[in-house]
């Protein structure tokens, strides 16, 4: 696998060029493009939305977004944003691992939406889906309705997108913006993994508050493509989800045909290793949020559409403390995934590729052995966590399961019975 170059940064104002000359000096909508190219603008936010929330993205490209035959409608029954196909059980909710499919499944089609509230039309909520695939798309796509944060647990993933290439493995997320245009292609020959579709705020790196101006995901951390594109005519299919439905045209060159760019609205990853653990060092367990990576925020302050939370490898050395995640009922509602190792709160069946949902005051926590096991742990030795790395999507709405979720195979209908072991020990003094 060639080594990709990465333009580093957060939010940044980005410039590159894949041919020199390229892009306009001192203006962004030159009168004549050089080499013959056009401009086209994207915009991710509104055009009046404060400048340090402002994102667009101005494209130097071979032929503009709007050349393609009209979309028709195509079957989506797996990847969608019906989220009230059931009543919304309150029950602890856990999956294990999709199997890879035997039949040749691209990225798009190997999509199986799990769970979620909201939508692009309302600028609210989430979409919960995940993955496996066995084959590279020879198609492209682009989602009208959300932000995708993608994050692998199998197989490593090329994202040819408008604004260049981005590869990301096990372990790293991306962020492909709503609209960006792209073809995933799997450089392990199969994949899996989760997507959260974001209908909300876009994602950003939380405030750090008292932890001061360093932690948690640095911004330099962060990678962004610089310009490539292919210049290639041909038949191919442009696939896009509008309002929650796949739609379909036909267009008759590659879309990634942008020369240049310049802007702030483009595709990033993120390599979840480089996360800067911060925790307790004298007692008791603190909330997730101190594992926040990115968030969406809504128009409550400190309420998030969407926190993406990670739990990555760290010391616990807590005193007089239940180290791992402590019983406990939230309003928000989680859906977690495991990408490698073992989550510490969870003894068995949890498992990579496998996911949770507990929703809004579901109650839930360690399982009897974990239980067992903390509670008489030796608390003069750290407990060194190595080797894992498992996520949640938090969000404050609910997040209803879809009904193929809760009729699929891989759902644990024994998941309940982890807690039953839990013995009255109360003993009156
Ligand atoms: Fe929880």
């Amino acid at each position: 696998m060639t080594t990709l170059q990465y333009q580093t940064g957060f939010g940044n104002e980005f410039a590159t060029e894949a041919l020199p000359g390229t892009l306009p000096e001192g203006r962004n909508s030159p009168q004549r493009v050089a080499h013959g190219l056009y401009a086209e603008q994207i915009s991710g936010t509104a055009f009046t939305a404060p400048r340090h929330q402002n994102r667009r993205t101005w494209f130097y490209r071979i032929r503009p977004g709007s050349l393609h035959t009209p979309f028709v409608q195509v079957d989506n029954k797996h990847f969608h944003n019906n989220f009230d196909e059931r009543p919304t059980t309150p029950n602890q909710l856990r999956w294990s691992a999709r199997p890879i499919p035997t039949e040749p499944t691209d990225f798009i089609e190997g999509l199986f939406t799990m769970a979620g509230f909201g939508g692009a039309s309302g600028g609210s909520g989430i979409g919960i889906h995940r993955y496996a695939a066995n084959r590279s798309m020879t198609r492209f796509f682009y989602n009208a309705d959300a932000e995708m944060l993608i994050v692998p647990e199998s197989g490593r993933l090329r994202l040819a997108t408008e604004c260049g290439l981005l590869d990301i493995e096990p372990q790293e997320i991306a962020v492909v913006p709503r609209g960006i245009r792209f073809r995933v292609e799997l450089l392990d020959g199969a994949a899996r993994g989760y997507v959260c579709e974001n209908f909300g705020a876009l994602l950003r790196l939380p405030d750090l508050g008292p932890i001061g101006s360093n932690g948690l995901a640095n911004p330099r951390d962060f990678k962004t493509p610089v310009a490539w594109f292919e210049d290639v005519d041909g038949d191919f299919e442009l696939l896009t989800k509008f309002q929650g439905n796949l739609w379909s045209a036909r267009i008759d060159h590659s879309p990634l045909n942008v020369v240049g760019w310049h802007g702030n609205f483009a595709p990033y990853k993120y390599d979840l290793r480089q996360f800067n653990t911060i925790g307790s060092i004298s007692y008791d367990h603190p909330d997730p949020s101190i594992f926040l990576v990115l968030t969406s925020p809504t128009d409550t302050p400190g309420v998030g559409n969407l926190d993406f939370v990670i739990f990555p490898p760290r010391w616990l050395v807590q005193q007089n403390t239940f180290r791992p995640p402590w019983f406990h009922r939230n309003v928000a509602s989680e859906f977690m995934g495991l990408i490698t190792g073992v989550y510490d709160a969870k003894a068995d069946g949890f498992v990579p590729g496998g996911a949770s949902l507990h929703n809004c005051m579901s109650g839930h926590g360690p399982d009897q052995a974990t239980f067992d096991k903390a509670s008489n742990a030796d608390l003069s030795k750290p407990d060194v966590i190595t080797g894992t790395m498992a996520f949640m999507f938090e969000s404050r709405g609910v997040i209803k399961p879809t009904a193929q979720a809760l009729d699929a195979p891989d759902l644990q209908h024994d998941y309940w019975k982890c807690w039953q072991g839990l013995a009255n020990n109360f003993r009156k003094p």
